[in-house]
């Protein structure tokens, strides 16, 4: 009998033999234990206070859903708290611009580099000939809404966003929105600079609205999971068989958010973690274990970088245990593991 059909296989979350994830009752066991440890992280983190009205938000709260692209979810803690998407639009911002212009027009705009600066900054739209590095910092996102205005309207994009996240109610965060309009003078000032570069052709301001509004669109870490499987399989959903976007975007989207959807902590987080993921500051991580799941997560409380400082040590818990890494080695223990104890067996076996 084929593997994939005998009981002993029932419980698994099963793709195929090479993307097999662990066993449902081990699985929540490990998130479980992750979540616990998360917690103890929170008081090193604060909520985001440059958007007044976020600075309103319990940072004690952490929630995470698995969506595995075969079998069921696990949901855990606040999974269905409803917080702005923040930066985690961005995604979604490529996604549409990839599909309405094409990859050629997009990377016109923004290069496909990390930038290794924060994720408001702007000293590299001071060089002549420079563009935003790449379209999951502020300058890229605003860029992207260039391209995409007058095309599409706010109301389209969140037309999109509550089908790909299979959520029909998300909405606009009118309070959010209102708050970070009053607040965002460096994102004026991208904007000028872009528009001064003629990156950006359209209005500062008609542009400004729409990135903001993106922004302010209110999810859960449940509907970023629903997005998140539609990644891991390529920009199919699964369920419906409905083709989201080509593969190729799909494939794009994912190798972005690896290289670049942690902003300049993007290269600890793919080594510490290993799952192509993007953060918002509203909390919200966007994570795609490629083949295997979607992952949403919700912590308000955030690092130095402004990603969720739980979240990401919710995730660094759990994904090797659930075989979730981009690079899963079973052989890889994180508490065993001594650094000096590995140097010494390998020059030992090369007698150096
Ligand atoms: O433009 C901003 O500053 C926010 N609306 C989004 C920034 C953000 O989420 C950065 N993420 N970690």
């Amino acid at each position: 009998m084929d593997d994939m059909n005998s009981n002993s296989h029932k419980e698994e979350l099963v793709i195929d033999k090479q993307y097999k994830l662990q066993e449902r009752s081990k699985a929540i066991e490990i998130i479980k234990r992750g979540m616990d440890l998360a917690r103890e992280e929170i008081h090193k983190g604060k909520v985001a206070t440059y958007i007044p009205e976020l600075g309103k938000v319990d940072p004690h709260q952490l929630g995470i859903v698995i969506n595995p692209i075969r079998g069921e979810k696990i949901s855990m803690g606040d999974y269905d708290v409803r917080f702005t998407m923040q930066s985690v639009c961005k995604v979604i911002m490529l996604i549409v611009a990839l599909e309405l212009c094409g990859r050629k027009e997009v990377f016109s705009k923004v290069g496909m580099e990390p930038s290794g600066e924060a994720f408001d900054s702007l000293v590299e739209l001071d060089v002549s000939n420079s563009k935003p590095y790449n379209p999951l910092i502020n300058s890229g996102g605003l860029a992207l809404c260039g391209l995409l205005l007058p095309e599409l309207s706010f109301q389209d994009i969140l037309r999109f966003t509550r089908n790909i996240c299979s959520d029909p109610e998300i909405v606009l965060d009118e309070v959010v929105y209102q708050s970070e309009m009053k607040t965002c003078s460096r994102n004026r000032s991208i904007a000028f600079l872009l528009q001064s570069k003629g990156i950006l052709k359209k209005d500062v301001e008609d542009t400004l609205r729409f990135y903001t509004k993106m922004c302010s669109m209110s999810a859960t870490a449940d509907a970023l999971s629903n997005l998140g499987v539609i990644l891991a399989n390529d920009g199919v959903c699964g369920e419906t068989g409905k083709r989201f976007m080509s593969s190729r975007t799909a494939r794009i989207a994912k190798t972005l958010m690896l290289t670049c959807g942690m902003y300049n902590g993007s290269g600890t987080f793919a080594i510490k973690v290993g799952i192509p993921t993007k953060s918002g500051v509203g909390g919200g991580l966007l994570s795609v274990s490629d083949k295997r799941a979607g992952i949403g997560v919700f912590g308000p409380a955030l690092d130095t970088q402004g990603n969720s400082i739980a979240g990401c040590k919710l995730l660094r818990e759990i994904s090797n245990d659930l075989r979730l890494n981009l690079f899963y080695d079973p052989e890889w223990n994180r508490e065993t593991e001594d650094e000096n104890d590995v140097l010494k067996t390998i020059r030992a076996a090369h007698a150096i």
